[in-house]
Order: structure tokens, then C-alpha cells, then sequence
């Protein structure tokens, strides 16, 4: 059977910085209790441009990492909730601007485990053998759906875009090994954003009553992904027979520090071991798990051989879990 290794791995993060302080300035809030309720300190702004933007540098990066150029790519699966235009899609966009002349794409709406669905989606191809080279990219311009004169989410997110190739692997058991995904629409009513779609059309009504903004009801979500996050970690530590000494790192999606040291808790693994940058970028949707590995790849910490079980919860609900062996 033909298993599907990340074989690159990259991560754009605007210029822009919008640190605590900046909010301070203008909301009801502090440093001190964004810190301590969610681990962020700062977040980077996309300033001109778009979620292609972000997910092409993030995919220029992966590409010239691995030595190869955009022709080189099959399919590119792109997972986003601020795509450019509702069509074409944002991967159609980004094949253009990367010149990736010979691969077809499409995007995929998983919200904040968009980057999982995405990398299920992609190993697929991989492990069927139809194609060689597909790059899964996450990349969100979450200030474009941010209300940023309500305390309650301006502070959490962030724009960012980050990458992997998947390729057969050339040794058996190193790769993405297993991934368990899940979906549960009655959460819509505590995480959505209501209007711009079909349901709710764009009209002076909508903009004025601010549908066009993330809505979420931040004390329910936290309840279900605190027990989503870590029941589906310790599942496919359960299913691949992982115990905690065995695990490298937990990556898990960058929501709220206080979900990932639950989560570890539950998994039994030492803050050491799960991979952080939630205090630099606060919450980059479909970027945040991808931008983890890049970092901790980069400066060396993520090693060849590493075990790794990745996690995330987030809009619909959708949430998920993987178990990836890195292979460079
Ligand atoms: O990534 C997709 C999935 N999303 C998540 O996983 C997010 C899950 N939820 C969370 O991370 C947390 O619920 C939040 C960080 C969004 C909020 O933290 P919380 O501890 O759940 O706070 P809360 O919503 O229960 O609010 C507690 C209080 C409220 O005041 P009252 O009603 O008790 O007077 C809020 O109005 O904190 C207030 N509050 C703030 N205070 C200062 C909310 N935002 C702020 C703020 N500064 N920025």
C-alpha cells in the first residue's frame, strides 16, 4: 500500500503585527485577560491582498524547500472560510498566481479542521496512486470576517497561510498513517457567519446588522471542543497503539491555549511536547496546524521519525485527528 509522507513544509505570516496593547487602546479589555484566557499576545494582518496572497507564499515556500517548481504539482486542495470570491475558487486563484500550469484544485470548508479534511482529502490521491505531488494548503484572511469593535473576537484571530506536499512515501510506516474526521451541524448555531450566502444575500439590511462578520458563542464552543479535541487525540493514540512516551508532539489547531493544555492533559504529554505558536499568531483557521509544523520544523525541533497527533475543532462542528510519522 502506497502511504502518502509530507515531504515540505511552509508557513507565510504577514508583516503586520497587532499586539494586545493595540486593543487596549480601543476595547474594554487587557493584556492580562487575553493572556491568561487565551495565550495570545500578538497577530499578524494581511494589509493588502487576499487569502491567495497568503497561500501562495506559503506554497512558494514549500515548493522551493522541496526543489521543485509549480509545474511540478498534480492538485492543490486549498482549505479556507475567507476564500477570495465564492468563484472561482481560491485554489483556482492560486494556480494561476503560482503558475502551477499542470494541476487542477478545488477548495474544501472545514473551518478551523479544514487543514485536516484537507490533508484526508489529499492523501487519498496519494495513497491511490494517481497522482504524485499534491500540496495542501490552509490559509485564512480572518480580519476580513472580523468584527474588530467586539471584544469578544477581535482578539482571537489572525490572517495567515501555511503548506505541506504529500508524495508517496519512499519508506513504509512514515507518512499521514491514520486520520479520523467528524461532523456535527447542530453546532452551526454557535460558530457561523450568517450572511453573504444564499441563505442571507448580501443587502444593506445584512452589512448593517453586521451578518457578515464571525458570530460565536465563544463559552459553548470552548465546552465541546475541550472533550472533541482530546477524545479524538487519545482515538488515534487508542487505534495506532500510541502511548503518551511515544508521541513526539501533539499539534493541535491554535484556538485557545487553555483547549491545547487540556488536550495534553487528557493525552498525558508535557507542554514540551505539543507544539505552540497560538501567542504570535492567535487563531489562523486552516493555517494554524500547518504553520506549527513549518516552525518546529525549520528551527529543528521536528525531527525524522517523529510521532506526531495532530487535532482540531472548530464551525459546523467539525473536528478530527491524525497520526503522522514525519519522513524529513
Ligand atoms: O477555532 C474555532 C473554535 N473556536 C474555539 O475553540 C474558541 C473556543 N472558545 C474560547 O476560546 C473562549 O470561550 C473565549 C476565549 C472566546 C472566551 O473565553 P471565556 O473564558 O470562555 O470567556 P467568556 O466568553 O465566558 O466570557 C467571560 C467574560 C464575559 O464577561 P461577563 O459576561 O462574565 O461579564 C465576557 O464579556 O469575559 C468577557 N470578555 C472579555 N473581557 C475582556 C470577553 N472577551 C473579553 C475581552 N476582554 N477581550
Amino acid at each position: 500500500m502506497i502511504t502518502a509522507a509530507i515531504t515540505a513544509v511552509g508557513h507565510y505570516a504577514p508583516d503586520k503585527v497587532l499586539d494586545n496593547k493595540y486593543f487596549e487602546s480601543y476595547l474594554d479589555t487587557t493584556d492580562e485577560w487575553i493572556v491568561t484566557r487565551t495565550g495570545i499576545r500578538e497577530r499578524r494582518i494581511l494589509e493588502e491582498g487576499a487569502t491567495s496572497d497568503l497561500a501562495v507564499e506559503a506554497a512558494r515556500r514549500t515548493l522551493d524547500q522541496r526543489g521543485i517548481g509549480p509545474e511540478d504539482i498534480d492538485l492543490i486542495i486549498i482549505a479556507t472560510v475567507t476564500p477570495d470570491m465564492f468563484f472561482p475558487s481560491t485554489a483556482a486563484l492560486v494556480q494561476h498566481k503560482l503558475g502551477a500550469k499542470n494541476a487542477w484544485g478545488f477548495d474544501l470548508s472545514g473551518a478551523c479542521s479544514g487543514f485536516l479534511y484537507a490533508l484526508t482529502t489529499g492523501m487519498q490521491f496519494i495513497e491511490s496512486g494517481r497522482y504524485r505531488r499534491v500540496l495542501v494548503i490552509g490559509a485564512d484572511k480572518m480580519s476580513a470576517i472580523t468584527d474588530y469593535s467586539d471584544r469578544n473576537i477581535a482578539i482571537l484571530f489572525g490572517d495567515g497561510g501555511a503548506a505541506v506536499l504529500l508524495e508517496p512515501s519512499e519508506e513504509e510506516g512514515y507518512g499521514v498513517l491514520d486520520a479520523i474526521n467528524f461532523l456535527d451541524g447542530s453546532g452551526m448555531e454557535a460558530l457561523h457567519m450568517k450572511g453573504g450566502g444564499s441563505w442571507n444575500p448580501p443587502t444593506h439590511d445584512t452589512v448593517d446588522n453586521k451578518m457578515h462578520y464571525i458570530y460565536q458563542d465563544g463559552r459553548a464552543v470552548f465546552k465541546v471542543a475541550v472533550v472533541g479535541m482530546a477524545d479524538v487525540s487519545l482515538e488515534i493514540m487508542r487505534r495506532n497503539n500510541l502511548t503518551s512516551e511515544d508521541v513526539a508532539y501533539l499539534v493541535p489547531h491554535q484556538a485557545n491555549m487553555r483547549i491545547i493544555q487540556s488536550t495534553a492533559d487528557r493525552m498525558g504529554l508535557p507542554m514540551e511536547r505539543v507544539m505552540v505558536n497560538i501567542d504570535r499568531y492567535g487563531n489562523t483557521t486552516a493555517a494554524t496546524i500547518p504553520s506549527c509544523l513549518a516552525e518546529y520544523y525549520g528551527d529543528g525541533r521536528l525531527k525524522r521519525g517523529d510521532n506526531l497527533v495532530l487535532a482540531a475543532f472548530g464551525a459546523g462542528y467539525t473536528w478530527g485527528g491524525t497520526y503522522v510519522r514525519w519522513s524529513i
